[in-house]
């Protein structure tokens, strides 16, 4: 499925429908890495479709796990992913730099399985992935006993040179569901006991992932703790629907009067909720309901409904469960409600610099928002007009953009569009068969 580069996004009067959203990336990511280390095969069922997790899978494969993707028959069913797992601290020495593409979850986490490897690998990114801080894990992984440097700034590429790695007790200073796994990972194959103490609870895949492996994984409050030499068993597993990717529409039927759109199969782990909760907050009518249980994380179904948005106010505290829905929720300002966030300085690290390219795009489509060092304001009352937006090959960037596009009095071109292509390659089909349009104003593609 190609997108293309520029795409013109016209306003909607509401979004229905039922909607499948994608595989969960974090997930899908957690299950390649843990499947190459496990011994024997994994099968991992709805795996996610976009760019990163190909890359997390091109790089198992680089290191000797035998990957094989089956093709599903037609484009929009997902797809069904075979690893052969080359056993805990099996991986083979990669022959060449292993490219993570624009996917900071493969390089950092990678970078935690690759400390327990006594050869040389270096990990490249594209430019954005090339700008990230990686001192993040050069610290407690060379504390572990790795040696792992990065370029000029600890930005990548990474270069690691595994060895027999001791367990640590660990607090990072910056909640971050990537740091954390990748010192589980590295934990997993060093000796001893390793725990990661949060400042705030983040995404806890990797640790309901260790479980469904058939490691012991102990949590407690904020610490987590396992012993390393655990080894893994390939699972058969299935991929929930990415919550991230449902943000989009959710907010988008949270917005506009007359919506009413039901995400099915979507991922409901606590961990990742909050953006219910915020939803909730701002006015909107939601059911959720949890269906089932897929290897330990929850799955079910999410109604979203209008109701006459407020003002809503995200604290810091909520921040780490919510990092990347804050892009489409700023996008509730220029609805109703004005949404204003702080503590989520983080933003400056991501694919771009969230804060400064968010508020500049919106502020481009007419809205009344200011950017603020940890976090961002957008007021309501100020109607969008539509223009022209650039994505900074952001994904999220040009998802939120789209979804406020519905919003405005015209339409929005939105550059860079095809950044979509790494977590949700069917969006804008998704979007054009929820957007109720008047027929004149079918969105035309540049
Ligand atoms: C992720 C953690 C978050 C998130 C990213 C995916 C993960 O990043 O923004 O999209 O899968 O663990 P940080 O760990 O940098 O907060």
């Amino acid at each position: 499925m190609r997108v293309a580069d520029r795409v013109a996004v016209s306003p909607a009067r509401a979004v229905t429908g039922e909607l499948r959203v994608p595989g969960d990336k974090s997930i899908s990511h957690r299950y390649a890495l843990l499947a190459a280390i496990a011994d024997g095969r994994s099968v991992v069922a709805n795996y996610a479709p976009g760019a990163d997790c190909a890359s997390t899978l091109a790089c198992i494969a680089a290191l000797g796990a035998i990957v094989s993707r089956t093709t599903p028959p037609r484009d929009d069913e997902p797809a069904v992913v075979t690893i052969d797992g080359r056993g805990l601290r099996g991986l083979a020495a990669p022959a060449g730099p292993l490219d993570c593409g624009n996917s900071g979850s493969t390089m950092r986490m990678l970078s935690g399985v690759l400390a327990a490897h006594p050869f040389l690998s270096t990990l490249i990114g594209d430019a954005s992935l090339s700008r990230r801080p990686m001192r993040r894990i050069i610290g407690p992984l060379t504390r572990m006993g790795a040696d792992v440097s990065a370029g000029p700034g600890d930005r990548p590429p990474v270069t690691i040179r595994g060895a027999a790695l001791t367990g640590i007790h660990f607090a990072p200073e910056t909640p971050s569901a990537q740091v954390k796994s990748a010192v589980l990972l590295a934990g997993l194959q060093a000796s001893g006991e390793t725990q990661v103490v949060e400042p705030a609870c983040t995404r806890d895949h990797t640790e309901r992932a260790l479980a469904a492996f058939g490691a012991a994984v102990t949590i407690s409050g904020r610490a987590i703790t396992l012993h390393g030499g655990q080894r893994l068993t390939g699972q058969m597993v299935r991929v929930p629907g990415d919550i991230s990717s449902a943000a989009f529409m959710a907010v988008a039927a949270a917005a506009m009067p007359g919506s009413d759109v039901t995400i099915l199969d979507v991922g409901l782990n606590p961990s990742r909720a909050a953006l219910v909760d915020v939803l909730r907050r701002a006015g909107a009518n939601i059911d959720t309901a949890v269906e089932g249980d897929w290897s330990g994380e929850p799955v079910g179904r999410v109604r979203i409904r209008h109701g006459e948005l407020r003002d809503v106010v995200i604290a810091p505290e909520q921040v780490p469960e919510l990092i990347d829905e804050l892009p489409v929720l700023a996008t509730l300002g220029t609805f109703g409600g004005s949404v204003t966030v702080s503590g989520a300085g983080e933003l400056r690290f991501k694919e771009s610099d969230r804060i400064a390219e968010l508020v500049a795009g919106l502020r481009a489509m007419g809205a009344d928002a200011d950017e603020r060092p940890d976090g961002f304001q957008v007021r309501r009352g100020k109607p969008l007009t539509g223009g022209s937006v650039h994505a900074h090959g952001d994904h999220r960037l040009a998802m939120a953009f789209a979804i406020a596009a519905l919003g405005a009095s015209g339409p929005t071109q939105v550059d860079g569009a095809d950044a979509v292509a790494v977590s949700y390659p069917s969006f804008f089909d998704d979007l054009d068969r929820l957007a109720v349009r008047s027929p004149a104003g079918a969105r035309p593609r540049a």
